[in-house]
């Protein structure tokens, strides 16, 4: 795990559009993997703004994000299909048909259905070829995607209870506890792992502790994002803030 730590947030966000950006100018036909949460913004604006500029064409490229909450429906202002339209599909030129997020609302909600969704997903991805490059950003009890600390790691996409943690750190995002889904559809570590380039940004004081134990852990379930040290391919960009217990 290869680490660069840039004295300002923005500059993470510009470096990782930067990876992304020569990615896509490599390979048209580039497989995305992409992340929400606030840490990713800034990188989504950098890559509106080259398209905008003629730099980037989107229209051979496709897309798969990690995660998505079940429950809400698709233009609910917090849905993260709603977030990625808002932050990054609106402003570029990528193909409706080309973009996958996982489907939190399917007509099935029950076990088979889930387990239905989330093959059909990992399905997709195999069949675009898998992805190219994935970008990761972290929760501040590990977890990568919506993979929350357990027991095993669990390898495909699929259904999760949330953790309080994380439903105390994301419930600020809606009106009240009540009104936040307590389950998500994600990507398995499994999902997230196959992908041949990974991109990870955390940005941010309240992120110091979890980079620490992410870099100085063994591999463990309890700290998701350890796993990333069995991948040969994986940046970490961070801002002294985010690095300051390393
Ligand atoms: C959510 C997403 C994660 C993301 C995390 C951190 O929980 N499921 O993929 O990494 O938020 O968000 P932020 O970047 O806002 O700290």
């Amino acid at each position: 795990m290869q680490y660069q730590v840039f004295s300002r947030e923005e500059q993470v966000g510009q470096a990782a559009a930067t990876l992304f950006a020569a990615q896509l100018l490599r390979k048209p036909t580039t497989v995305f993997g992409f992340a929400t949460g606030s840490t990713p913004i800034p990188m989504y604006r950098q890559l509106v703004r080259w398209y905008e500029e003629g730099v980037l064409d989107f229209s051979y490229a496709h897309s798969f994000n990690l995660d998505e909450y079940c429950g809400l429906p698709a233009d609910h202002p917090q849905s993260y299909h709603y977030f990625m339209r808002e932050n990054l599909f609106g402003g570029i030129n990528m193909p409706a048909a080309h973009i996958h997020v996982p489907n939190g609302n399917p007509k099935q909600q029950d076990d088979a259905g889930w387990a239905a969704e989330g093959e059909a997903y990992d399905m997709a991805i195999a069949e675009a070829g898998g992805i190219d490059i994935q970008l990761l950003s972290i929760g501040a009890n590990g977890h990568i995607g919506f993979n929350e600390p357990d027991e095993v790691f669990i390898r495909d996409t699929h259904r999760i209870k949330l953790t309080q943690a994380t439903i105390d750190s994301n419930v600020r995002f809606f009106d009240s506890e009540d009104e936040m889904p307590k389950t998500a559809l994600t990507m398995g570590i499994g999902s997230i792992m196959r992908a041949r380039e990974i991109v990870m940004v955390i940005t941010g004081p309240n992120k110091a502790d979890i980079v620490h134990q992410m870099m100085h852990s063994e591999i463990n379930p309890k700290i998701p994002a350890t796993i990333l040290h069995a991948h040969p391919n994986v940046r970490v960009l961070l801002d002294e803030a985010a690095a300051s217990k390393l």
